[in-house]
């Protein structure tokens, strides 16, 4: 790679570094000199308004980001993932989870074949089981109603249905019970199924590849416990398996008819993937109407990224912020703080897809990178985490920027009384983004009368950067908007540090070791090869186990 492509020696990259060095403004003084900022730097989208004023940033800082961006192409590479091409170099596909949601009447081509229509025709498919198995027109082998379902899945194949049936919990069918089984762990499909009646569950097994060990495993087991409760018959299988892949021969090599697939592509990625087929489960908690609301909140975004000027482009912005506080002032974290108990799982999710997408040390060429590509995305929801980690975004050594995400209003379903400890809630949050860019200087500790041994424990340095999204309300919409927004500003990153986000090849070697080691585990087998560390905690292994 020459010297001008390489990305620190661009003269973008090396214009950055000497703001960065010149930078000392802190954010008392940005907004005492330009007020006005609070509304220059909001960008709306959608239903979200997204507030990155209390950033560690200038319109010159903002402008020389953009040229960054501009100089690394994200624009292009932005423009032909949504052409479909090829852009997910080492495993030679298009990456297309925008067509996942894109108008019926939508052309967008791979390999020269329109995609749109398949996308919609397996919508189409979802649609029609969802709603048989909603109104109990499906019923199980002994005929009875359809009560309880169950995903089994990992990875891309959970985390998406389980962390947006989470979120939209206040628009499922209260009478299904919906559950998402992931571990190998056998303790959590028992615990997902020790309650239920077989006659009465529906089993999805969700998995692009169809291979994945822990699903095909805990799917296997579902199998036997379904059958056991069933009287053994095979024909039970058909009733209450259902199967999420792109593939037939594995799907159907399990027992499961291809009548009762639903089909995805392998361009889409698993963590990309729970508008899809993936989504099966979601669909069938919150009805196909409320499924295709989520859609078009995904499209609203995908078009503000696609079409929206640098200036007012959010994902666009919010990539740059993070590249902007990881590659230039050594941030290596970065926390995603919902103030909404049913985002409980929203960072988890995050994890998966920001973590997994751009947690690599190679450019797309195969060169290694030398600059610091993606963070340790972590958070939980507020207000419990103020009472348990923020201490050390206050005070720590640590620079941490944090999203925060709430809403303007509860959800509908919650009694007068729980709705009034809305404001409660959404006071925590702007406090805390007040607190975190603001602080508390010494001598406004002092002027509270605190003796002065005592200032500097109790002094905030505030300036700590925050992003706040705002929206009026959780709706379908809303977390389509905001899973969108998440996942362009993943890309833009990748696309900044060159390096292929949508490849997950650090997940395999552990993949390949565990097959190797299980025979020593369960056969005491001799293992070739084992270091002397792992040799001794798998002899340790053996001697503690009980069965
Ligand atoms: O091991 C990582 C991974 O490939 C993820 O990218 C994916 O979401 C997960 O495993 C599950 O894969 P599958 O859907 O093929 O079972």
């Amino acid at each position: 790679m020459s010297d001008t492509t390489k990305l620190t020696r661009r003269p973008q990259w090396t214009a950055l570094e000497d703001h960065r060095a010149r930078w000392t403004s802190h954010l008392r003084e940005l907004f005492a000199e330009d007020p006005a900022r609070a509304e220059r730097y909001t960008v709306r989208v959608g239903d979200l308004r997204i507030d990155y004023s209390k950033h560690l940033v200038t319109d010159e800082t903002l402008q020389l980001l953009r040229e960054l961006a501009e100089a690394t192409g994200v624009a292009p590479l932005r423009d032909a993932m949504f052409a479909g091409e090829k852009i997910n170099v080492t495993e030679g596909r298009a990456v297309l989870h925008t067509a996942l949601r894109a108008p019926r009447d939508a052309v967008i081509e791979v390999d020269g074949e329109n995609v749109v229509p398949q996308v919609h025709a397996v919508l189409d498919k979802m649609a029609g089981f969802a709603e048989r198995i909603r109104s109990g027109e499906w019923t199980g082998h002994t005929g009875k109603r359809i009560r309880n379902v169950v995903n089994i899945g990992i990875g891309g194949s959970d985390l998406g249905p389980a962390m947006a049936y989470e979120v939209l919990r206040a628009y499922t069918d209260r009478a299904l019970t919906v559950r998402f089984v992931s571990n190998v762990d056998g303790a959590d499909l028992h615990e997902a199924t020790r309650d239920l009646d077989p006659a009465e569950t529906l089993f999805i097994v969700a998995s692009k590849t169809f291979t994945t060990i822990e699903t095909i495993t805990n799917a296997t087991s579902a199998r036997d416990w379904l059958l056991k409760g069933l009287d053994g018959d095979p024909k039970a299988v058909a009733r209450h398996f259902v199967a999420l892949s792109t593939n037939t021969e594995k799907v159907t090599g399990f027992g499961i008819d291809v009548d009762n697939m639903f089909e995805f592509w392998d361009w889409v990625g698993g963590r990309y993937s729970y508008d899809s087929a993936i989504g099966l489960s979601l669909m069938i908690a919150i009805g196909p109407d409320r499924f295709r609301e989520m859609l078009d909140g995904f499209r609203i975004v995908d078009e503000h990224f696609r079409d929206a000027p640098a200036e007012a482009n959010a994902p666009l912005i919010l990539g740059l912020l993070g590249i902007w506080y990881g590659n230039f002032f050594g941030a290596q974290t970065h926390a995603v703080l919902p103030y909404s108990h049913y985002l409980s799982k929203f960072t988890a999710y995050l994890q998966q897809l920001d973590m997994e997408s751009n947690g690599k040390s190679v450019q797309r060429d195969g060169e290694p990178v030398e600059w610091q590509t993606g963070p340790v995305v972590w958070g939980t929801p507020g207000t419990n985490g103020q009472h348990a980690y923020y201490q050390l975004i206050h005070q720590g050594t640590e620079l941490i920027p944090a999203d925060f995400i709430g809403f303007a209003n509860p959800v509908a379903e919650l009694s007068d009384e729980l709705k009034a400890q809305h404001d409660l809630l959404m006071a925590n949050l702007f406090a805390q983004g007040q607190a975190l860019a603001f602080g508390k200087t010494a001598d406004e500790v002092r002027a509270e009368g605190v003796p002065e041994e005592q200032v500097a424990p109790r002094t905030f340095h505030g300036n700590h950067p925050t992003t706040t999204i705002l929206a009026g309300e959780l709706t379908p919409s809303v977390l389509g908007q905001l899973i969108a927004l998440y996942e362009h500003k993943v890309f833009v990153q990748g696309a900044v540090w060159n390096i292929d986000s949508f490849d997950q090849w650090g997940v395999e070697l552990g993949k390949v070791l565990a097959k190797r080691v299980e025979p020593a585990l369960t056969e005491g087998a001799e293992v070739p090869g084992l270091d002397p560390s792992t040799a001794a905690l798998v002899a340790a292994y053996r001697e503690l186990k009980k069965v």
